[in-house]
């Protein structure tokens, strides 16, 4: 379905961004496995090419203008083009609003919004000078009904949700499309974090009565980024077992 279309994955050193990473290779596309851990991202990109997938690694922290720049022009200078960027990088640094600190508002902000703008600017050029390109960037459903202790998250996540449906505008005469994902719980390093008996709490909560793996967000994410949803843009769609009816 991939087949020698060329994709870069944010944050695929793990967790959600890995599984999308390992679904976009196993249909031939060829992955730009991008992370903050280094180590991560140079072992995911080496298990996609062990299963005979093709794949590159790059060490960088999305909030970094420049390295989005480089990054990108080092993708399209060995392919020759960037058919898909999947914006997955994300952190949390949560706590009510009386406790945030300015130092977790800004953190979150930086990788889940600026590092989001970071890659779509870069690659936005290039798309649009080849009149061809899918953006799937990740909000969540904290971006549409709030969660307690994640002022800072919630914000960043809405943001993307503007930033998406601007880009889909702005690429929608140039054969380039933008959406976003809003996974609710999903089981990742990063929600493993929460302790097991709020985990369970949430679980009860959620209609289809279950965690949702990477694997669910991973189909959503090649729907959006199939050549097929060419008319599809601007949209948003919540992955999240039914907790948002
Ligand atoms: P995770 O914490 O398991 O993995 C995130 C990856 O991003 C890690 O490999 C990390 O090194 C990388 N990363 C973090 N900051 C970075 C930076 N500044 N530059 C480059 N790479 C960076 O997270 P998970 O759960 O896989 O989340 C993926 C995305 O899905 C995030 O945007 C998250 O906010 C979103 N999401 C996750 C949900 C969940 O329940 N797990 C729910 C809703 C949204």
């Amino acid at each position: 379905m991939f087949k020698d279309q060329v994709v870069l994955v944010t944050g695929a050193g793990q967790g959600i961004g890995a599984e999308i990473a390992r679904e976009f290779a196993k249909d031939g596309a060829i992955v730009a496995v991008v992370d903050f851990n280094q180590e991560t991202a140079e072992k995911v990109s080496a298990d996609i090419k062990a299963q005979g997938g093709q794949s590159v690694a790059f060490q960088a922290d999305v909030s970094d203008t420049e390295r989005a720049a480089e990054v990108v022009a080092a993708v399209v200078a060995q392919f020759g083009k960037l058919d898909v960027l999947v914006n997955n990088a994300g952190i949390t640094r949560d706590s009510s609003l009386k406790k945030m600190t300015i130092e977790q508002w800004n953190a979150v902000i930086q990788t889940n919004l600026t590092g989001v703008y970071n890659y779509t600017k870069a690659a936005f050029d290039v798309m649009t000078t080849l009149g061809y390109g899918r953006i799937v960037n990740f909000s969540s459903l904290a971006a549409i009904s709030g969660n307690f202790g994640q002022t800072n998250y919630s914000a960043a996540k809405a943001g993307v949700i503007g930033l998406t449906r601007t880009v889909a505008l702005e690429g929608a005469s140039k054969g380039v499309t933008a959406n976003a994902v809003a996974p609710g719980f999903i089981q990742t390093p990063m929600t493993d974090k929460i302790p097991e008996e709020i985990k369970q709490k949430m679980i009860s909560s959620i209609p289809v009565k279950r965690i949702g793996y990477p694997s669910d967000v991973a189909h959503a994410v090649k729907f959006f980024a199939s050549k097929e949803a060419g008319y599809i843009t601007g949209q948003v769609l919540e992955i999240n077992g039914g907790m948002h009816i």
